[in-house]
């Protein structure tokens, strides 16, 4: 590490401690506890998460640093304050919700802040930089790690919110990007700790796209990729604190499908099913996936339900998907 990344560490530990004081004992950070609460959330999972609250001051922040030495021009660089391009250096999280983002060896290296009256955009994070980089980052990796091993699964989420609701209800392997698609170095990682995968995207076009495209990775980097699928217009944490920690559990990870399952689903947005025509497109692209399964009678289960949906015959299915597994063998 150089020198640089240990200032900028050890600022993050500073501020993660005051925050998450403040947030918890202190009339400064208030508007965040109430904040946090409105969103179901324990003191208890407050603390496991070290959520804080940066102070609605635009200076506080940049004046505690000085009184602790620290040279504000890197603080300024790597996004924990601002100076808009002239001299006075202001506090870049004020009043916002902080969510320290921590490497998978548990140091901090970055925050995510989310807005809590409406202020654009929702959510700020630190800069990227050597130190935090967003595409090799896994929120809660960290704490998620001991629990994936044991379980040898996964819940991949979107958001922060979705990791730490489900935490509180007890699902505690999980982990989130940082509102960027997945990529494949956290596929790669992701494989190193488990076989498979669950998706849990929220339920709207943006978050089925996504899931497609993670999924696709995943599979490359050799893990098996189930998927949690809700009703449309919700998020993993909208259920949970909706329906509760056991519905979440039951109906949605545990009924998670197969990713042949829901890509079938996937792909019936693309085609007119009443038109013969895209039916036999359809059909035939489903098998040029299904030509990639290992186990035969996985192909099989799957056409079957081609069978009885289009009220094709079995024999033709076969050959045809016999055709794709030659091609791609
Ligand atoms: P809540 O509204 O707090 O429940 O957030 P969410 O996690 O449901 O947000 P959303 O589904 O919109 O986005 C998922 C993730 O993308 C968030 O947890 C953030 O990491 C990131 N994100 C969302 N909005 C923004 C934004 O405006 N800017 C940046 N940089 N990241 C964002
Ligand atoms: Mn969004
Ligand atoms: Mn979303
Ligand atoms: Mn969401
Ligand atoms: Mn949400």
């Amino acid at each position: 590490l150089s020198s640089n990344d240990q200032q900028v560490i050890s600022a993050y530990k500073w501020l993660e401690k005051l925050y998450h004081y403040l947030l918890r004992y202190a009339k400064d950070g208030k508007e965040g506890h109430e904040y946090l609460v409105t969103r179901g959330l324990t003191e208890e999972t407050m603390d496991v998460f070290k959520l804080g609250f940066a102070p609605n001051e635009k200076e506080f922040t940049a004046s505690f640093l000085e009184k602790k030495g620290f040279q504000l021009q890197e603080l300024i660089k790597v996004g924990i304050l601002t100076n808009h391009g002239n001299e006075q250096i202001t506090d870049r999280f004020a009043g916002r919700v902080i969510f320290p983002i921590r490497n998978h060896i548990g140091v901090t290296v970055g925050f995510g802040a989310r807005a809590i009256s409406g202020q654009e955009p929702k959510y700020l994070n630190s800069s990227e930089s050597d130190l935090f980089q967003k595409s090799k980052l896994l929120y809660n990796f960290d704490q998620a790690k001991k629990h994936i091993r044991k379980q040898n699964e996964v819940i991949l989420f979107e958001g922060y919110m979705d990791v730490i609701s489900a935490y509180q209800a007890g699902v505690k392997n999980s982990v989130a990007t940082m509102g960027t698609s997945l990529t494949k170095s956290q596929a790669q990682l992701l494989k190193r700790y488990v076989d498979t995968v669950i998706i849990s995207y929220d339920a709207d076009q943006a978050g089925i796209e996504a899931t497609y495209r993670a999924a696709t990775l995943l599979k490359e980097a050799g893990c098996i990729v189930k998927v949690a699928e809700l009703k449309q217009g919700l998020d993993p944490d909208t259920y949970i604190q909706t329906y509760g920690g056991n519905a979440f559990l039951r109906n949605v990870i545990q009924a998670s499908v197969t990713f042949m399952t829901f890509y079938m689903r996937f792909l019936k947005k693309d085609f007119q099913l009443h038109s013969e025509a895209d039916q036999l497109q359809y059909v035939q692209t489903v098998l040029k996936e299904l030509a990639k399964l290992e186990s035969s009678i996985e192909r099989e289960y799957y056409l079957k339900t081609l069978e009885d949906e289009f009220d094709l015959s079995m024999d033709s299915l076969k050959r045809e998907l016999t055709g794709y597994i030659k091609k791609n063998p």
